[in-house]
């Protein structure tokens, strides 16, 4: 059987670190691609996680590359291209910047890979994962989006802390676009199969929901020089499993949502089956009304976003 082959555009923090993931769990070959201004930057860091193979034990063929040449007919492609937050930034402010980015490299993307599932990484995620599907014209189940994956980890990571308790037997989901809306679902949240509103009061559970919300900031005040990319990565690489497996994960994505969810036709992290046809089932949930409330006023964010996109890109 052939090996997947994997593209990942943008070859910064999140891009490389998503490689490496990828290759120690021996997804397949990987393509590492950046811009021709970074000079060799991308070769460099292809071939020194090339040499870590031998190390580590993996067998994968990993390059790098300034044009599209050695990506054509990837299965994958993961689009971490464009700016990052620095401290003070909003993902919001990331906005004009990264959506001239992603037009690009989905066009290049489209002609070199016809075929490929596309996960949209760079932010503002919401937006840019619309903007994947507007350029490359895929059908929908092929172009998604990470972020879920990454606020419901940090979630599962702050209630471990809190209850003394490994993160193996937190199981929780996150809905929403990927911003200061997003909506933690306590009902959807267990311990070991209890519910965590038995383990937990309402105000440590909601400083918790607080904290999450604000884990990306919270790490760009800490870093000082750009944002997360361990745990963004690593839940790139899971989306990436996903698909390249067939693993049928039901896990949160950016999807898109017409019908769905009464969203009518924009990207919103929702629970998702991920398999080799991408995003093979949205699956729907009965939202309480507090839950219904805080998931209509993240998707109007969205919305704003993918309007004020809408305006840059016409030059308005
Ligand atoms: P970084 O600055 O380390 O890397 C970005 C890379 O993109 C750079 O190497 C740059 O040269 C490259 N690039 C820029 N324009 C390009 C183009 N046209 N074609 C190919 N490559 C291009 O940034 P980092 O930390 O890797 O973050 C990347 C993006 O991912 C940012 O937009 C960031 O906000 C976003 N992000 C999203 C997360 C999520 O959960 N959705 C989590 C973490 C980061
Ligand atoms: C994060 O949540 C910056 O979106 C990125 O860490």
């Amino acid at each position: 059987m052939r090996r997947a082959k994997i593209t990942i555009v943008g070859a910064g923090n999140v891009g490389a670190t998503t490689a490496h993931w990828c290759a120690a769990a021996e997804l397949g070959d990987i393509v590492l691609v950046d811009v021709p201004a970074t000079e060799q930057m991308p070769m460099g860091k292809a071939l020194d996680l090339l040499q870590s193979g031998p190390i580590m034990g993996f067998d994968a063929r990993i390059v790098g590359a300034t044009d599209y040449e050695a990506a054509a007919g990837s299965d994958v492609v993961v689009i971490t291209a464009g700016i990052a937050r620095k401290p003070g930034m909003s993902r919001d402010d990331l906005l004009a910047t990264n959506a001239r980015i992603v037009s690009s490299v989905t066009e290049q993307v489209k002609a070199c890979s016809p075929n490929a599932i596309l996960i949209v990484v760079s932010n503002p995620l919401d937006a840019m994962v619309q903007r994947a599907l507007q350029v490359s014209g895929f059908p929908p189940h092929r172009v998604l989006g990470q972020a879920g994956v990454l606020d419901t980890a940090r979630y599962r990571a702050f209630l471990s802390l809190e209850l003394g308790v490994s993160v193996e037997d937190i199981s929780a989901l996150l809905m929403g676009g990927h911003g200061d809306t997003m909506v933690p679902m306590p009902s959807c949240t267990s311990v070991g199969g209890i519910p965590v509103t038995q383990l937990l009061s309402q105000e440590r559970l909601d400083a918790i929901v607080d904290r999450t919300r604000k884990g990306g900031a919270e790490i760009v005040s800490l870093l000082k020089t750009g944002s997360a990319y361990y745990a963004p990565a690593a839940a790139t690489a899971q989306m990436v499993e996903a698909i390249v497996r067939d693993k049928k994960r039901l896990i949160p994505c950016a999807a898109y949502c017409d019908r769905e969810y009464g969203v009518g036709g924009y990207y919103v992290g929702v629970p998702v089956i991920l398999g080799s046809e991408g995003v093979e089932k949205i699956v729907e949930l009965q939202l309480t009304a507090s839950e219904q409330a805080a998931f209509q006023h993240s998707v109007d964010a969205v919305k704003e976003l993918v309007a004020a996109m809408g305006k840059i890109l016409a030059g308005g």
